[in-house]
């Protein structure tokens, strides 16, 4: 397995092996590996002959500066297990290499970045988009991996994909939970033991919710959620939204057309936490 800390030197040795007709998959993520980043690893293996990962603590993405400094960063372990994984090409830039000059593009993604994430995290997709995009052009990848865990960003960068009209096809790979069903995430190692105890009952109320489907209103269902999971002094619901898979809005009827998607936001203490639930199917 190669490192690479610099964008020029990655990106030659990419286009000679492109010259010679390898298929490329890249997995971006920020690091703290945990399963769910290796399902995708795994994912792009078995799809490409090159699997090429980033790990990069996106500043422009991060609107609160405590969640950006106490963001895990774990490179220690992460190389070895990507190693271990069978990845080839591992890309560690620093902030410089990233950006020598601050990055002033501006992003519109419509109403998709109006609700849930984007609007109580200002600036989060601009901040993705900037990121992305930039990684994109210095990869130039055949394939890139994105999970369902993080639904929207998965929307955000299928429309940045198309919008930018980049030769890249996105797949997206399921959620990987742990035994207990808590999405695996790198924030969960920030939960003290109690609340991480506790944080199992947000897939469970979502599970519960898919079970009860359409015999209540959504409105209903989203109240019972909410409430639910606010009654458990641990946990603090920052927004449950019932939302169409391809316009993100928000659905007032189980007869609208199209899959809907539960996605949720809670704080377990400071450590804030997203989950989803796709209802049809
Ligand atoms: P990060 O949170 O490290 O996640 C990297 C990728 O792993 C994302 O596509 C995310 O959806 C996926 N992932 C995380 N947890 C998962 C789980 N439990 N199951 C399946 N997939 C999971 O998302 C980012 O980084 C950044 O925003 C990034 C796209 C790298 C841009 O900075």
């Amino acid at each position: 397995m190669e490192v690479f800390h610099h964008r020029r030197e990655i990106n030659q040795h990419i286009t000679s092996l492109k010259k010679e007709g390898k298929a490329i998959g890249f997995v971006p993520t920020m690091g703290a590996l945990h399963d769910g980043h290796i399902s995708l690893v795994h994912a792009s293996k078995q799809q490409n002959d090159i699997t090429v990962v980033s790990i990069f603590v996106n500043p422009t993405q991060f609107n609160n500066k405590e969640d950006l400094a106490k963001y895990p960063r774990t490179l220690q372990t992460d190389l070895p297990l990507l190693e271990k994984e069978g990845c080839d090409m591992v890309f560690v830039p620093d902030e410089k290499e990233m950006y020598p000059e601050p990055d002033l593009r501006v992003f519109s993604f419509g109403n998709l970045d109006k609700v849930m994430e984007g609007k109580y995290r200002p600036g989060h997709f601009n901040g993705i988009a900037q990121v992305v995009t930039k990684l994109i052009d210095i990869i130039s990848p055949h394939r890139a991996y994105f999970g369902f865990k993080d639904f929207q960003q998965l929307i955000v960068i299928k429309k940045l994909i198309d919008d930018c009209q980049y030769p890249v096809e996105i797949v997206s790979c399921p959620i990987v939970r742990e035994a207990d069903g808590l999405a695996m995430s790198s924030r969960n190692i920030r939960l003290s033991p109690e609340e991480r105890k506790h944080a199992a009952l947000i897939p469970k109320t979502l599970l519960r919710a898919k079970q009860t489907g359409t015999s209540v209103s959504p409105a209903r269902l989203k109240k019972a959620v909410t409430d639910t999971i606010n009654k458990d002094p641990h946990l603090q619901v920052e927004y449950f939204e019932i939302v169409d898979d391809k316009t993100l809005q928000p659905v007032n009827s189980w007869d609208q057309t199209g899959v809907k998607v539960g996605c949720i936001a809670v704080y377990a203490g400071n450590v804030r936490l997203i989950d989803n639930i796709t209802f049809n199917s």
